[in-house]
């Protein structure tokens, strides 16, 4: 499975704030998105509103498990007290493929940082055996995204991952999207990222932004 190309990526629950705005820029870097939904029809739509603003025809839309037993990758964009549900609805269709999990479950009006395990480290529990889950794009503002997308953005995305094949992978999908990739570590750090979209909320609050996030200085990637 390591050695197979990306070609189609699976956006579960991406019909929210952050689905969208990853589907936009997999789409335009010509990759095949599936936006999935609990509701079919409500997928289907954002798929169209999609093509529609992008002036194509590839984005699909289809029930959650549908979308993940189609994809080659999946991306967890579900709403974070949603997260298991989420996750029990796919794990069947996801045993040996790449989930990426951008869960933070921290609340935007009382943003404290969640307690062990993350939530990418329960979906790998949950999952079993042949679980890859990589965790990514939790500090990254989805209305940042949202801004030109036909343009890379200069963003820095922390990916934490416990295979160094699956975070290569992922990596890619980073840069692919016009952002900047790097590799903090094990999943163990996930749990890092989350306090850290507690941070990050905090600040945009108090700076009155949408928008605010984190840099990596000093490293070249
Ligand atoms: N928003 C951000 O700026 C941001 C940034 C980084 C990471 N994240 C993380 O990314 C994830 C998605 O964030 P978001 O802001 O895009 O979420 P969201 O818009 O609140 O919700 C995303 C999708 O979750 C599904 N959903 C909502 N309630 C549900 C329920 N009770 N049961 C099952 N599914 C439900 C809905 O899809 P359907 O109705 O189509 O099923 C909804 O469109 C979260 O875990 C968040 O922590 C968000």
């Amino acid at each position: 499975m390591n050695e197979r190309m990306i070609l189609s990526i699976g956006l579960i629950s991406g019909t929210g704030n952050l689905g969208p705005g990853l589907a936009r820029r997999w789409a335009m870097a010509g990759y095949r998105v599936i936006i999935g939904s609990r509701s079919l029809e409500k997928a289907q739509r954002v798929a169209d509103e999609l093509n529609a603003e992008l002036e194509m025809e590839s984005i699909v839309g289809m029930e959650n498990a549908d979308a993940a037993r189609s994809a080659d990758i999946c991306v967890l964009t579900v709403k974070s007290t949603a997260h298991a549900a989420s996750v029990e609805g796919i794990k069947h269709e996801v045993k040996d493929k790449i989930v990426i999990d951008a869960t933070s479950r921290v609340d935007f009006r009382d943003p404290k940082p969640p307690s062990s395990p993350s939530a990418p480290e329960i979906a790998r529990e949950m999952i079993g055996d042949g679980a890859r889950v990589v965790a990514a794009f939790q500090t990254i503002p989805a209305h940042a995204l949202n801004e030109n997308p036909h343009t890379s953005l200069d963003l820095d995305v922390l990916i934490a991952a416990d295979d160094e094949a699956d975070m290569e992978e992922v990596a890619k999908l980073v840069a692919a999207a016009g952002l900047n990739p790097y590799f903090v570590g094990g999943l163990e750090k996930a749990i890092v990222l989350e306090g850290m979209t507690a941070l990050a909320i905090s600040m945009n609050k108090h700076y009155q932004s949408r928008e605010g996030t984190f840099r990596v200085e000093g490293i070249q990637n």
